[in-house]
């Protein structure tokens, strides 16, 4: 995609079904919700975490919070499957020795988008992002490293993976709104797990 920056076409494919039965639990224990970002807007994409740290919006700013603040319990634990998948792309991506600590959980439903921006809120920029799509095909935007550079666009199907780090960790990056559709496996939505290495 970049220098940087690779799209694994297909990767997460022979996970489908351990990621979509890990993902029932952890919805089942923090739901996905529209969290409100320091503007006040609320989100069009909802979302949850697993793992021991979860990235988290509302009015007093963006941080990573071992609790999910709706219930005030731990985020529920990574699951093997996702981590090993993570572990897996980042190696075939070039990154050595990938361990995330975090996964942000998206959920798109027909019309929701995410503007662009910059993952910035993690301590270490060494460590790659890994971005693993499920269910709809979405439109990603990938620009540069600045907020005015005109970004590429890539169809992301189910179960394609991008992963951008090094020359690329901090490229403006996004998601056009999403089309309707029907997912064979997932129904009518995109999820998207971000994996990152935050403290
Ligand atoms: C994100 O940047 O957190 C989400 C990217 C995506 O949904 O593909
Ligand atoms: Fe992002």
């Amino acid at each position: 995609m970049a220098d940087g920056a690779v799209l694994l076409r297909g990767f997460a494919k022979p996970f489908e079904a351990d990621l979509t039965a890990a993902l029932r639990d952890i919805a089942a224990q923090a739901p996905f919700r529209h969290m409100v970002t320091p503007g006040g807007h609320q989100m069009s994409v909802a979302m949850t975490n697993c793992g021991g740290a979860g990235w988290v919006t509302d009015r007093t700013g963006y941080r990573y919070d071992a609790r999910d603040p709706e219930t005030g319990k731990p985020w529920p634990a990574m699951p093997l499957s996702f981590r090993e998948l993570a572990e897996q792309a980042a190696d075939r991506a070039g990154f050595r020795g990938f361990s995330p600590d975090a996964c942000l959980i998206n959920r798109y439903q027909p019309g929701a988008r995410m503007s662009l921006h910059q993952d910035r809120d993690e301590n270490d920029f060494s460590a790659p992002i890994v971005s693993v799509s499920l269910g709809l095909p979405a439109i990603f935007l990938f620009g540069g490293l600045k907020r005015s550079d005109r970004p590429r666009r890539f169809r992301l199907e189910h179960g394609d993976i991008a992963v951008w780090g090094g020359p690329a960790r901090l490229v403006f990056h996004g998601v056009a709104p999403l089309a309707d559709g029907e997912h064979g496996l997932l129904g009518r939505q995109r999820i998207n797990l971000t994996f990152r290495k935050a403290r």
